[in-house]
């Protein structure tokens, strides 16, 4: 069998069980899956890019075939100097379409022999969406059911300031 590395990109601000469910999905169609965790010009992260590699690869340990980096730049270049010939995304619902159809075409100009695959989470995580769960944790909700717990207790973490500035206020 041919042997087919791809890469599963995103922001991962923070990494869901959304994601885990389409990593998992990924490692049993290709050889090798390189995570790879950048920057979108649309979105400003509130977790470092450090901290956020560092959690994927605490959570993606159990997957053998599954290679955990950042990067920045272009996604196509990046996924070329790795040998990656799939980019894999994420479609949860048809409002993702219209998006990720633009990014595909826009990755197949920049480089046509990479092709982008996509792949549909579990429906019970069909949802999810790291905004959604930082909003969760940042209002004190339970995120338990969203991400795993090492995800939860850095989210906890980084809105305790919030909450504690908050609960002054409401005194
Ligand atoms: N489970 C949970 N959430 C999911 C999901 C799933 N299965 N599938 C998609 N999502 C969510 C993400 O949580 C994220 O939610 P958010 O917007 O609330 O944070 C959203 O869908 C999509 O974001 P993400 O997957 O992080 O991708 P992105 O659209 O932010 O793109 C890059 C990020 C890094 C892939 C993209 O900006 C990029 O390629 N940058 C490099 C520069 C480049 O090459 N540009 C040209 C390409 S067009």
């Amino acid at each position: 069998m041919q042997k087919i590395v791809a890469i599963y990109p995103g922001t991962f601000d923070p990494i869901t069980k959304g994601h885990v469910d389409i990593v998992e999905r990924s490692t049993r169609l290709f050889s090798k899956i390189i995570v790879a965790i950048g920057k979108s010009s649309k979105k400003k992260a509130i977790l470092p890019s450090s901290e956020r590699l560092k959690l994927a690869k605490k959570i993606l340990a159990r997957f053998p075939n599954v290679e955990v980096c950042s990067f920045s730049g272009l996604l196509v270049n990046f996924a070329q100097a790795k040998g990656a010939t799939v980019i894999i995304r994420g479609l949860r619902a048809i409002s993702d379409f219209e998006y990720e159809f633009q990014m595909a075409d826009a990755n197949r100009h920049l480089n046509d022999k990479i092709e982008t695959v996509f792949l549909t989470p579990t429906e019970q995580y069909a949802y999810i969406s790291s905004s959604m769960v930082r909003e969760i944790a940042e209002l004190g909700g339970d995120v338990s059911p969203f991400v795993y717990k090492e995800v939860a207790e850095i989210l906890e973490n980084f809105y305790i300031p919030f909450h504690n500035s908050k609960n002054k206020k409401y005194k």
